[in-house]
């Protein structure tokens, strides 16, 4: 039971502001349990009171779920003072309900990205612990071969600018003849992993997408900026262990 007043809950869903729900209740357009309600401060269950706007049944669900199709030039982050965040691209609403990125893409990094308000999801996609593949599509500026996806697989030893890791064994696919086309599938998410990934084999990223997190694949139907609530089946994928 999740017990709220009634404009709050209406304003919470988008239908407005505080202000401006009020005005709604007051001339007789939102309806509670199919009864005309009157007091805008009225105490409604928010999970199970049928909640009706002109007509429209709207639902309050505590936990959502969002994927995107994140479009270049938008920060992955909750906020930002001068830039536009991908938070700016969904209704306030999902902002309102606690609903944050899980894990971060690079400003120039378009493809998959998982936003909720489930902190545990999000840490199951985030955490290296968890062991959750990320799958990226990469057009690079020089080739890659099989002697790159063999240093791949036995563990990439980074050192650049921005310090020193040893990147966890990974797969590198080839897609293209150039070799310019690749796939990679990385199971942690170091600041600019992939990045620093192929230009520790002399080949720098002019492109990167990511395709698949888990066993979820980015929704081909969405463009780049479009997103969608996910499936119940969709966050099943995201929440059971891979094999
Ligand atoms: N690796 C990167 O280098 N950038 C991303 O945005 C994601 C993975």
């Amino acid at each position: 039971m999740k017990m709220m007043r009634l404009d709050k809950l209406l304003a919470t869903l988008g239908e407005g502001t505080r202000s401006e729900v009020r005005d709604l209740v007051r001339a007789g357009r939102v309806t509670v349990d199919g009864a005309v309600a009157r007091d805008a401060g009225m105490q409604v269950d928010a999970e199970k009171s049928v909640v009706a706007l002109a007509g429209r049944v709207l639902s309050y669900k505590a936990v959502r779920h969002v994927m995107l199709h994140k479009p270049q030039g938008v920060l992955t982050a909750a906020r930002d003072k001068k830039q536009k965040t991908v938070m700016d691209l969904l209704p306030p609403l999902y902002a309102a309900m606690g609903c944050m990125p899980a894990g971060r893409l690079d400003k120039d990094t378009e493809g998959l990205l998982i936003i909720t308000s489930d902190g545990q999801l999000a840490h199951r996609i985030i955490s290296p612990k968890k062991d959750v593949k990320k799958i990226y599509y990469a057009r690079l500026d020089a080739p890659l071969g099989e002697r790159d996806a063999a240093a791949f697989a036995a563990g990439l030893h980074i050192s650049d600018a921005d310090g020193t890791f040893d990147a966890k064994p990974a797969l590198l696919e080839i897609l293209s003849d150039s070799g310019c086309e690749v796939r990679i599938h990385v199971s942690e998410g170091k600041y600019h992993q992939v990045k620093r990934m192929t230009a520790s084999r002399g080949a720098n990223v002019v492109y990167l997408r990511r395709e698949r997190i888990g066993a979820l694949d980015l929704d081909p139907a969405l463009a780049p900026g479009q997103w969608r609530e996910m499936t119940q089946e969709e966050v099943a994928l995201l929440e059971k262990e891979d094999e």
